[in-house]
């Protein structure tokens, strides 16, 4: 197989303004680790970085100098739209300030700022906000893209924004839509659009979504070729686009960690097999094979995986598909704590892991991958990565 790029590891660059050096360094701890942070302590130095740069999100504080919150907030307002590559529109802002009835986020609230934060608020929050808006406007430039691609992409980020709550709030899962993903999936894998829906997904940052689509679109194709069809597809596909809701819980911070994970947030992300699970449970009219692949996807032929140690057999042929599509997807994802590997890079780490899958899907599964290369050949991610969540982010 030909060698295939990898993606260029990209984040989305953060405007933060913030005249006190405490709480500027403190955003910026906080946005770090996921995003390009441009800081200025210095309003008059923002404003003007800002007339000539357009980044993905700008952070705005009320206490700034030499320019007040509130000029520089007008300032900004004020600076004209340019068409800039992707935008054509001005950066979403979050504004932050210590009272309700501050004159900075009165205005804020006229101009019809984005976003507007009360101090004092976690990192965690303000990260939740970041994401969602950024992630926004990620999601608007697929209304641009060929109908098949935009439906699936658009269904499944809509359907994935209504998935946090349900899961939140214990509520039976939403079939109808589910299904609707479903079909828009395979009929962009049916168009040959698999190419374009996998390249738009770079530069978003929900990290269970872009997982958890592209795994469904991988198996898309691999069930098409392997001779699955009508409803069992719709099965198979949606096996992909719920294997890893139990996630959803996970907070954002541990799903992105960068480094290693703790004895305890190993637990938690080992757990969301089973939480899975529970969510399929309580919703009646999941399929059972899907509900069974799901169960399986982290169960290896050889017995080394969990949570039975499932042997040879014992795995269903979904729950074979859906491992491989998923350590595949897995291994490619960009994620903001670690470049993603390339296609040869994930096969050949696959390749060494004998016995983990069924060798003849796997050999299957290169032969498919190899021809999306040739297809989407993404040497230039579509969309600048890593960084942009569906409100609120997992
Ligand atoms: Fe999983």
């Amino acid at each position: 197989m030909a060698s295939s790029p990898g993606y260029a590891y990209h984040r989305s660059q953060i405007c933060v303004i913030d005249s006190n050096d405490r709480d500027l360094g403190a955003v910026r701890s906080a946005l770090d680790p996921y995003y390009d942070v441009q800081a200025f302590a210095n309003s008059q130095d923002a404003l003007d970085w800002l007339r000539g740069n357009r980044p993905a999100l700008v952070v705005m504080d009320e206490a700034c100098r030499p320019l007040s919150g509130l000029s520089l907030l007008e300032a900004f307002f004020r600076i004209p739209i340019v068409r800039q590559g992707e935008w054509k529109s001005r950066a979403p802002v979050i504004c932050t300030g210590s009272g309700k009835g501050s004159p900075f986020l009165l205005r804020a609230r006229e101009l019809k700022a984005d976003f507007l934060m009360l101090k004092p608020y976690k990192g965690s929050q303000l990260l939740q906000a970041v994401s969602a808006l950024v992630n926004r406007k990620h999601e608007e430039g697929w209304e641009r893209l060929p109908e098949a691609a935009s439906d699936a992409l658009l269904l499944s980020a809509d359907l994935f924004d209504s998935l946090s709550d349900m899961v939140e709030n214990n509520l039976p899962l939403p079939l109808g839509s589910i299904a609707l993903a479903c079909k828009a999936i395979d009929t962009a894998a049916a168009k040959g659009q698999t190419g374009i829906l996998l390249n738009s997904l770079i530069g978003h940052n929900n990290v269970i979504f872009v997982h958890s689509l592209r795994v469904a679109m991988h198996l898309a194709l691999f069930g098409r070729a392997t001779g699955v069809s009508g409803m069992s597809l719709m099965s198979l596909i949606m096996a992909g686009l719920l294997h890893d809701m139990g996630k959803i819980g996970i907070p954002v911070q541990t799903l992105n960690k960068p480094g290693e994970l703790s004895f305890e947030e190993r637990k938690l992300m080992r757990g969301h097999l089973e939480d899975t699970t529970k969510i399929l449970d309580r919703s009646a009219g999941a399929p059972q094979s899907v509900v069974a692949a799901i169960a399986q996807h982290h169960e290896r032929l050889d017995g080394t995986g969990y949570p039975q140690g499932l042997i040879g057999e014992a795995v269903s042929a979904f729950g074979r598909q859906l491992a491989i599509a998923d350590v595949y997807c897995a291994m490619t994802d960009l994620r903001p704590y670690r470049p993603a590997k390339s296609r040869d890079e994930a096969l050949a780490e696959m390749q060494t892991m004998k016995g983990a899958f069924d060798p003849a899907l796997f050999k299957l599964f290169k032969r498919l991958v190899a021809e999306e290369a040739a297809l989407a050949a993404p040497s230039e991610p579509a969309i600048a990565m890593a960084d942009e969540v569906p409100p609120p982010p997992p």
